[in-house]
């Protein structure tokens, strides 16, 4: 479907067929970004990971994240930070109980980005001060940066990129996953009867256990599949003409797929493609890291989420945490 958005000619594409010719026949061609207004800044978007296009720098960018930042040892390495947090977060719910609880905080901080850069700014200068010093193992992305030569406005660039997607859309799905369940009391009752016999009543959540709880992984996936927190993925731009269906997609349109459509699809979805059924996923082996185009929650292809292993941990993790609680 072409539709005008703002002044930019775009083409919207609701179907698994369309979906697949845009993520996976014209990858490349369709792989560039289409920019918002507020977030054209030369500077920033030639050192990022979202916006900039597929150049060296950008694969470099890539590779970094998704060998280093994300990549298994450092998550395993982060892994007792995330389950301590877990647990802060949920001694904070324990204490307020019956209160009215703001989680939602930190929304604030995006408006200006110099606001956001500042709170990170004196965290940089001292690690680059104590590194030149005594220079240890990598532990976090920061020294993983630093390690890679990385200039201030590409640690604001690259921080933003990841704090940016990486949290709004984590917050979303949790926030979703504990509405569809307070919503269907029965499957939460089977989700805490697997929670109970997998970690017990009282324990605390390991990260290690979370691949022993198919049933909340199912209702992570089904969530995914009705609330997409990137509903449009994020908008793709055209480097070149071409064809696609039978159609010709002249250079520089704006390309969307629109994964709440294709995730809620009656022909794909039977029966009854809203409602919130996980078992849908215990029957089947679909999964989101790109390779089933019905269910595309992060995207697929060149420009893929790069925060999958990530959201991967975290999400079940918090998921498991919340679910828990009386
Ligand atoms: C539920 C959690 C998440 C969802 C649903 C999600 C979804 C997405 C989607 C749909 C895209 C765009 C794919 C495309 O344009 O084809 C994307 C890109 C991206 N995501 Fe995520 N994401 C999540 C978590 C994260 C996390 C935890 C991080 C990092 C900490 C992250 C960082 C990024 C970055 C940097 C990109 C841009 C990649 C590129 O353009 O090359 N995301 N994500």
């Amino acid at each position: 479907m072409l539709v005008t958005l703002d002044t930019s000619p775009t083409i919207v594409a609701s179907t698994l067929d369309a979906a697949m010719e845009i993520l996976k026949t014209h990858d490349r061609v369709l792989s560039r970004r289409h920019i918002f207004v507020c977030f054209r800044i030369k500077e920033m978007n030639k050192n990022s990971v979202v916006w900039d296009d597929c150049t060296d720098n950008w694969k470099l960018l890539r590779r970094i994240a998704r060998t280093e930042i994300f990549g298994p040892r450092m998550l395993q390495i982060q892994e007792p930070v995330r389950e301590t947090k877990v647990g802060e977060l949920v001694e904070f719910l324990r204490g307020r109980e019956r209160k009215v609880v703001k989680l939602r905080l930190k929304r604030k901080c995006v408006d200006r980005v110099d606001r956001v850069n500042q709170l990170w700014e004196s965290t940089v200068r001292e690690r680059r001060l104590s590194r030149s010093i005594s220079k240890g193992e990598s532990k976090d992305m920061l020294d993983v940066l630093l390690d890679n030569g990385f200039s201030d406005i590409q640690i604001n660039v690259l921080f933003l990129d990841t704090f940016g997607p990486g949290s709004e859309t984590s917050s979303s799905t949790i926030e979703w996953a504990m509405t569809e369940l307070i919503k269907n009391p029965a499957k939460l009752a089977k989700l805490k009867e697997e929670l109970n016999q997998v970690i017990g009543p009282t324990s605390p959540v390991k990260e290690a256990r979370l691949p022993n709880l198919p049933y909340l992984q199912a209702c992570i996936k089904q969530t995914m599949r009705l609330h997409p927190a990137a509903p449009f993925l994020l908008p793709h731009r055209a480097i070149e003409a071409c064809q696609l269906m039978g159609y010709t997609i002249p250079k520089n349109y704006k390309i969307i797929v629109n994964a709440y459509a294709i995730g809620r699809d009656p022909k794909i979805w039977t029966p009854d493609p809203s409602s919130f059924r996980p078992e849908r996923f215990l029957e089947t082996n679909l999964d989101y890291n790109g390779n089933h185009f019905e269910f595309n929650t992060f995207g697929s292809g060149r420009r893929i989420c790069i925060g999958i292993s990530l959201a991967n941990r975290a999400i079940p993790l918090i998921e498991t945490s919340l679910s828990s609680l009386k």
